[in-house]
């Protein structure tokens, strides 16, 4: 889709609303776009490229984020139910001024998704569902404080993780790695995306491929879809001052998952073999990345 920019008069104030001169502050900016956009790439949208102020606001919320996860690793452990990792969830945010993001998104019931074993994710806690010695769990925490997003999510491992297993969960971190490495301003995420999903297939694993990240900030899920299965030279530019997830979920076995027709939300494998996710929320900067929540 070619989608010109609008001219803008050179002296008149930036759209960014630095108060400077458009000359003096993003024409350069505008222009290297430009450029992008005519050899036919995607380019992204000014409403997702975030201020000085607006990435202060989103450090902000993700010193909860951060803080929340970091206490679930503190207190996870055999024989708890993920209704107490939700409890901790919602109480810690709470506690530090924040709202758990996924409470009531789109209906869902609760304020974190654990997601364990064969589940992909959007896992909802229950007092039901219990901890076992061996299982791996990812628990996906979001936040907002003062209307700013942060999303990121961990694995924790439950007592003697089998070697194959954790070996899946290691690996899945790394491709979150490899992926940052890839977060450069004026490359492509389809190239992120693709050496991501390289990683996993190196080490015998699939990538799911109907789910991926998102730009997060100034809402919970915004442009761009991020994917991990991505071919090399496509998907949206990286600008300075785009953040956005990466968080792929890695099969042990095939790529293909299907949804819990019960509570509507449960993503599983659709071969019964265990997945992992890793997620980290990355500002792109002019000189590489920054890493917002882990
Ligand atoms: N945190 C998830 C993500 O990474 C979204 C969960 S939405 C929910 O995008 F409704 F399931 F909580
Ligand atoms: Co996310």
């Amino acid at each position: 889709m070619i989608r010109f920019q609008q001219k803008i008069d050179r002296n008149a104030p930036c759209w960014c609303g630095s108060g400077k001169k458009y000359k003096n502050c993003h024409e350069e900016f505008d222009e290297k776009i430009r450029k992008f956009e005519l050899e036919g790439h995607v380019v992204p949208d000014r409403s997702i490229i975030k201020t000085p102020a607006q990435i202060q606001g989103i450090r902000d919320s993700a010193v909860i984020n951060i803080a929340v996860l970091d206490e679930i690793g503190e207190k996870i452990h055999e024989g708890m139910s993920t209704q107490e990792i939700d409890d901790i969830v919602y109480n810690t945010t709470v506690k530090m001024g924040g709202i758990p993001a996924d409470l009531h998104y789109e209906g869902f019931p609760k304020s974190v998704c654990t997601s364990i074993n064969d589940q992909v994710c959007h896992g909802i806690p229950s007092d039901k569902i219990i901890l076992k010695d061996g299982d791996i769990v990812n628990v996906d925490c979001s936040t907002i404080l003062n209307g700013f997003f942060s999303d990121s999510s961990r694995m924790y491992c439950i007592g003697n993780v089998s070697p194959e297993w954790k070996k899946l969960v290691d690996v899945t971190k790394e491709c979150v790695d490899i992926g940052l490495e890839n977060v450069k301003p004026w490359t492509l995420l389809g190239d992120m995306g693709n050496a991501v999903n390289r990683h996993a297939i190196e080490n015998g694993y699939s990538v799911v491929r109907e789910i991926g990240g998102h730009g997060c900030g100034l809402e919970f899920h915004e442009d761009p879809y991020v994917s991990y299965v991505s071919a090399p030279g496509t998907e949206m530019l990286m600008v300075p001052g785009m953040a956005f997830t990466i968080e792929p979920m890695v099969n042990m076995g095939t790529a293909d998952i299907y949804q819990d027709e019960k509570d509507g939300w449960g993503i599983y494998t659709q071969d019964g073999k265990p997945s992992a996710q890793w997620e980290i929320q990355v500002l792109v900067t002019e000189t590489g990345h920054e890493v917002l929540a882990y």
